[in-house]
């Protein structure tokens, strides 16, 4: 298994990355510039992790119940 990308609008989660770190974009900005997020949905889930971790590529199913999304509370990071 392997889960790259936004199958909705295919757009690869390698090629929003480098549009966030080329532009310096936020991951909201991206996905209202692109779409990704909003058909289906599936995908957004891995956005927030992509954007967690910079991985853009993805073995496993990940649920947004396991998906650390930022908070106002949250000072960890600029992300
Ligand atoms: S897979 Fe991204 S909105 Fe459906």
């Amino acid at each position: 298994m392997n889960i790259d990308r936004c199958l909705c609008y295919k757009r690869l989660f390698a090629d929003l990355s480098e549009k966030m770190n080329r532009r310096g974009l936020s991951l909201e900005q991206v996905m209202q510039e692109t779409s990704v997020g909003s058909g289906c949905g599936l995908c957004v889930p891995y956005l927030y992790e992509m954007r967690r971790t910079g991985q853009v590529a993805f073995d496993r199913i990940i649920s947004e119940d396991e998906v650390v999304q930022c908070t106002s509370s949250c000072d960890g990071c600029d992300k």
